[in-house]
């Protein structure tokens, strides 16, 4: 089996703004946390504090032999009151851009990571009539500082988002958890007309290559499941695919696999799932996955935007990781275009509903004092950048 990687094949690491800046006091997700009976474990309050520390986090990216960052910019701290622009908060993402450049760092921008502002989730949020023109604006606002990122996405994962359209996280807490419903036809097609409109503006402005970034899933169908299972990738995956048809690109983010029989979804045994979402252990959903990418979208490159395990075992992470790039490795040899591989997460960070528990992290935040401590598999995966390929 190959384990070498195109030249040029690009290896980073991933954050997003709500789960790692902290303070992020004016968007929906804050308020949410906040409320009576939040369905929120905590609530994000500092975060990583990575608004303050981002360039020592990309000292790490860098210092470990990583190509590139992901990250994504903070609709409400632009975009503060609806038409209101704040410079400051902006000129902070492009100083994020050029450190990435300065560092030799190919940044990768996501304009919308499930938050929006506050003024918006108050007056018909994602699926509102004003949805369009407002995320058309906010692309608009965010051009100067997106202008040197090697790759600009819209929206990270509209198909988790239809499945929880408000949250846009994903285990419910204290529920059986036996995978990811259906979305909900609705919000797909709302998110995807924003999408759209997000596009339109990107390309107008000559912006580096774009698309959408999206969870994907390898889909196992344990006998009689055949049916379901096609209903279900159609509608979680297909509809998105189909929808990113000449785009520059699609971002996949793959975690794990869903099993079908003839009753429908089967949940994974106890023993397989991971810590963070009960989400069965599967490294290998990460070639199933662009496998059947590269098969809806031949002509349209992938990029690997999310991949990794919540565990406090690093050497685990290094375990699954080789064995998800192993599957992806033998996917590329048989004829995806992936152009790069990007770990979630470079950070312990905030995960969604689940709060700070889950540790997805190459590096470990103190949480009183916010120091970063490297684990193992930063080094590890590094090196595999350095290589360009497994050992
Ligand atoms: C993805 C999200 C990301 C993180 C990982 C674990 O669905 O995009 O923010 O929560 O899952």
């Amino acid at each position: 089996m190959s384990t070498s990687f195109p030249d040029g094949f690009l290896w980073g690491t991933a954050t997003a703004a709500h789960q790692v800046e902290g303070g992020n006091v004016n968007n929906d997700h804050w308020e949410m946390e906040h409320a009576e009976h939040s369905p929120f474990a905590e609530p994000s309050g500092d975060a990583c504090d990575s608004w303050h520390r981002w360039a020592d986090d990309l000292d790490l990216v860098a210092g470990a032999g990583l190509t590139t960052y992901r990250f994504s910019l903070e609709w409400s701290r632009i975009e503060p009151a609806e038409g209101e622009l704040s410079r400051a908060a902006l000129d902070h993402y492009r100083r994020v851009v050029d450190g990435c450049r300065d560092r030799g760092l190919a940044p990768i921008a996501t304009l919308v990571h499930f938050t929006m502002p506050r003024w918006m989730m108050h007056d018909g949020g994602w699926t509102g009539p004003k949805a369009g023109d407002r995320i058309a604006r906010f692309t608009e606002l965010a051009l100067p500082a997106l202008a040197d990122a090697e790759y600009v996405a819209t929206i990270n994962e509209p198909n988790l988002m239809a499945v929880q359209p408000v949250i846009g996280g994903m285990a419910r807490r204290g529920e059986e958890i036996k995978g990811l419903p259906v979305p909900d036809q609705g919000v797909a097609e709302a998110l995807i007309g924003l999408h759209g409109r997000s596009m339109e503006v990107l390309r107008g402005a000559g912006s580096p290559p774009a698309g959408m970034t999206l969870v994907g899933l390898e889909y196992i169908d344990e006998g009689g499941g055949a049916e379901r299972l096609q209903a279900a990738r159609t509608a979680m995956m297909d509809q998105f695919l189909q929808a990113a048809a000449g785009d520059d690109f699609v971002g996949l983010q793959i975690y794990t696999a869903q099993r079908f029989g003839a009753d429908g979804l089967i949940a994974p045994p106890a023993d397989q799932q991971t810590l963070a979402h009960g989400m069965e252990r599967r490294p290998e959903a990460l070639g199933a996955a662009i496998r059947h990418a590269a098969s809806v979208l031949p002509d349209t490159p992938l990029l690997v935007t999310e991949n990794g395990i919540a565990t406090a075992d690093d050497a685990d992470r290094i375990a699954f990781t080789t064995d998800a790039l192993q599957s992806l490795a033998a996917a590329i040899a048989d004829g995806a275009d992936v152009r790069g591989y990007v770990h979630w997460s470079l950070l312990d960070n905030f995960e969604w509903m689940l709060g700070f528990t889950p540790t997805f992290g190459l590096v470990a935040v103190d949480r009183q004092t916010f120091a970063r401590t490297p684990k193992p598999s930063l080094a590890w995966l590094g090196e595999v950048a350095k290589r360009n390929g497994l050992a």
